[in-house]
């Protein structure tokens, strides 16, 4: 993240949110130039957003809260607010708006760009909470990352050869023992301190664990592959009713990706279809498929209160990290994000990234599912609009935790909380198993 802190500079803020601002725009340009238009106003899938919609819809927010809120500035292009409101219209029926073409789409984006770029030099970032450590830019810093991480999405939806191009990730390495022991007690979850996390990170407040084993590293390919062969998607006994309802109407056989080749597993990435890696962790399965696995594996899903444990609880200071490895911001040795690589990386590849108690790949690699339905924390404030978490709340939704290698760090902490529905697949989306420590385990 930034690591800004009620210590920082206003001038160093305005510094970082401007660097930030920037690469957020970089990778909006890149996953939007990598396309013609036709392919930009398309729908790749009824899931997805035709990615010119995700464009506009990135400069429209910024409009509201920098140019009009924070700016108190004339609006740029009023007219257009409805068709770039998510709620008012399901993904589904967004190419048949009449939206911005592409050329008017980059325009509008640089139009307000350029304008936020004065507000951010003039406005003061004190005497409101919207502009306390420049919290209303590192929202909006953080909702282009999102969506730059939903137009990857689309991508890896997009049928055609392929138009985005990066280094493989880091080889794989030793990760010791298969699981690690959590010991039982309390510690602190969410935050108060971190100026740009989200409302629904905060206030941090205690928790407490039984002692649990959670595993060292999200299960992989080849291990999923295991259940498959085991019979896993034919098994009722391994699914919940409502898995079982779902994995039998829906026809699932396999992650969403996966095709057979032969006697062996390949995937489609990106465009480009290659044996699936056995060490790589699992991804473009539903909370059903990763239920269902880790009953088959002996184990259950973590909590959201273990996952985040298990990510930030020094066992030595007995205080909670912003990230597994310690308070410093993620650099490429701790974790795969940022799009650098364009799939998650094998197990073992990022030791310096462990925890304290030996826990790999956390952050980065994949979003894990967990066990808990979205919900606000205990003194939960809408902060600053109901829709970006609160409309959400409930046990429709499962959260999932950590980023995925097509997570930016900016929108990424130990802290930060993802959700969707148990039954989505097209997100970057893996997990890791977790299960009791009974009383002779966890002495
Ligand atoms: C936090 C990823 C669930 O994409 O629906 C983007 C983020 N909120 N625009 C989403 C978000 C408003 C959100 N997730
Ligand atoms: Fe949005």
């Amino acid at each position: 993240m930034t690591g800004i802190d009620h210590n920082t500079g206003t001038e160093e803020i305005r510094d970082r949110v401007a660097a930030q601002l920037t690469r957020a725009r970089e990778r909006s340009r890149a996953l939007t130039d990598a396309v013609d238009d036709h392919d930009l106003v398309r729908q790749h899938s009824k899931l997805m957003s035709p990615l010119v919609w995700d464009l506009a819809h990135i400069g429209n927010q910024e409009e509201l809260w920098l140019v009009r809120d924070v700016g108190g500035r004339e609006p740029v292009r009023q007219d257009i607010d409805e068709l770039y409101d998510a709620f008012k219209h399901a993904r589904s029926a967004r190419p048949e708006l009449p939206l911005l073409g592409p050329a008017e789409a980059r325009g509008y984006v640089g139009e307000v760009r350029e304008k936020v770029f004065d507000v951010l030099e003039t406005s003061p970032l004190e005497g409101r909470r919207l502009l306390d450590g420049g919290f209303a830019f590192g929202m909006i810093v953080q909702h282009e990352q999102q969506h730059d991480e939903t137009m990857l999405a689309t991508h890896q939806l997009r049928v055609g050869p392929p138009v985005l191009h990066a280094p493989p990730p880091p080889p794989g390495g030793p990760t010791g023992p298969a699981e690690v022991l959590v010991p039982g007690g309390p510690f602190t979850m969410g935050t108060s301190t971190e100026a740009w996390a989200l409302d629904n990170e905060r206030p941090a407040h205690q928790e407490h664990t039984a002692p649990f084993f959670i595993d060292t590293t999200p299960v992989t390919n080849g291990a999923y592959a295991n259940f498959i062969a085991d019979g896993g998607y034919a098994d009722a006994r391994w699914w919940s009713a409502a898995g079982w309802a779902h994995v039998r109407e829906a026809g699932l056989v396999a992650p969403r990706f996966w095709e057979r080749d032969g006697d062996r597993w390949a995937r489609t990435a990106f465009g480009v279809t290659a044996p699936i890696d056995p060490e790589q962790p699992v991804v473009h399965v539903s909370y059903y498929e990763a239920e269902a696995y880790a009953k088959w594996a002996g184990k259950r899903l973590p909590t959201e209160v273990e996952w985040e444990k298990a990510a930030r609880f020094d066992p030595v200071s007995g205080r909670s990290r912003r990230y597994p490895w310690g308070d410093e911001d993620p650099t490429e040795a701790h974790a795969n994000l940022n799009q650098r690589h364009l799939s998650p990386a094998p197990v073992g590849a990022y030791p310096a990234g462990a925890s304290p108690l030996g826990v790999h790949q956390l952050i980065g690699d994949v979003w894990e599912w967990t066990s808990s339905d979205f919900h606000g924390y205990h003194g939960f404030e809408v902060f600053p609009y109901a829709e970006y978490s609160q409309v959400f709340f409930g046990p429709e939704y499962k959260v999932l935790r950590g980023g995925s290698f097509g997570s930016d760090q900016a929108a990424v902490r130990a802290t930060f909380r993802n959700w969707d529905y148990p039954i989505r697949r097209q997100i970057f989306a893996g997990f890791r198993c977790a299960r009791d420590a009974s009383p002779g385990e966890s002495a």
